[in-house]
């Protein structure tokens, strides 16, 4: 058995990066390149901005990354990349590198999908135990996925109208705070005093979707209704009774799948998983229904290319390869 390097792609969405993985889960670079500073003064991502900046920055990343791995092209087995979900001109840029490197080292190509990725990052902390459950809680998803198997997706909840870390972003910028404000908003609601309190969105006693647009709407009331009386914004118990009502939703709505489909691992991943008030009631919840919990550190929560290669390895050990001809693709299913 002699070592592998897979190197990857990720440039779905605002982040440039590439990681070199050995043998599947042992990262030896992982290179970030985060466009936040650019797309900040427009309050979100910009999608043309994005793609050029993915052009500018792609070949400084790769060569960087290739150069923190200490490996030389020659010992790159097979490259990665992100084909989609996620913004067409950014996934573009990702796309159309690999397949020149592929195709200059005369090398395999595989296309990953974006939400696999997030999950399997967690293969790079720890061993996935079958079956197990996702929940998937970023800027543009919000997810329970059960993994049957290794590499069968069943999405069992969705999101009916915003994203977790949507919602946060939309309620950050409402109280003023610099996007992306998940991380601020999470600051705020723990440095709070006291939590306003604000509806919870369970939909039919049966489901496992989620829905955030009646939540963010009731954050949006409040802060009218005291500009109205000429009453200050209480902006920390705000924060506090929002990320209250998302954090009780998903874990219950997350430990009440897990029972029923009688899991034996729960994974939580994505962008949101950095939360620390989340990260702290799962753990809290899984320990006292002994259900073994898997959380990937903060650089693996959000967009990275290494959970990219941890996905892609289970393609490259059955020898899934794609061709040259592998479209990136904005609405690609899991
Ligand atoms: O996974 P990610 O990097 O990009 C997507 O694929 O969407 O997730 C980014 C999202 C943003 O909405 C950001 O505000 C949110 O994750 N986020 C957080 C925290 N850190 C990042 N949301 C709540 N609390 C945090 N600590
Ligand atoms: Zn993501």
């Amino acid at each position: 058995n002699s070592p592998y390097h897979l190197l990857a792609i990720e440039t779905s969405c605002d982040e440039t990066s590439v990681a070199v993985v050995r043998n599947g889960t042992e990262v030896l670079s992982n290179v970030v390149s985060s466009q936040i500073d650019t797309h900040r003064r427009f309050g979100g991502v910009v999608p043309e901005i994005a793609s050029r900046k993915h052009v500018e920055s792609i070949t400084v990343i790769l060569e960087e990354a290739i150069a923190e791995a200490g490996v030389s092209p020659e010992q790159i087995d097979a490259v990665a990349v992100t084909q989609g979900p996620g913004l067409v001109g950014a996934l573009l840029v990702g796309v159309v590198a690999a397949k020149s490197l592929a195709l200059a080292l005369d090398v395999p190509l595989i296309g990953t999908h974006h939400i696999a990725g997030h999950i399997y990052a967690n293969r790079l902390i720890g061993e996935i135990r079958y079956p197990a459950l996702a929940l998937v809680v970023s800027g543009g998803h919000t997810e329970l996925v059960l993994l049957e198997s290794e590499g069968r997706f069943r999405i069992v909840g969705r999101t009916r109208d915003d994203a977790v870390g949507e919602a946060y972003d939309k309620v950050a910028r409402a109280l003023s705070l610099p996007y992306p404000g998940g991380p601020h908003v999470d600051r705020m609601a723990h440095e709070a005093e006291d939590a306003i309190e604000l509806p919870r969105a369970w939909l039919e006693p049966e489901s496992y979707d989620f829905s955030f647009s009646g939540l963010k709407s009731a954050v949006l009331a409040e802060i009218n209704r005291a500009n109205m009386k000429g009453e200050p914004i209480r902006a920390h118990a705000l924060a506090r009774g929002f990320q209250e009502s998302v954090i009780d939703v998903v874990t219950v709505k997350a430990m009440r799948a897990a029972r029923e489909y009688g899991v034996r691992q729960l994974l939580l991943c994505g962008g949101v998983a950095a939360n620390k008030g989340l990260r702290a009631r799962l753990t809290e919840l899984c320990e006292e229904a002994g259900l073994p919990l898997l959380i990937p550190p903060h650089s693996l929560c959000t967009d990275n290319a290494a959970m990219i290669a941890a996905a892609a390895d289970l393609k490259w050990r059955s020898g899934e390869f794609d061709t040259l001809d592998l479209k990136a693709e904005a609405q690609l299913s899991l």
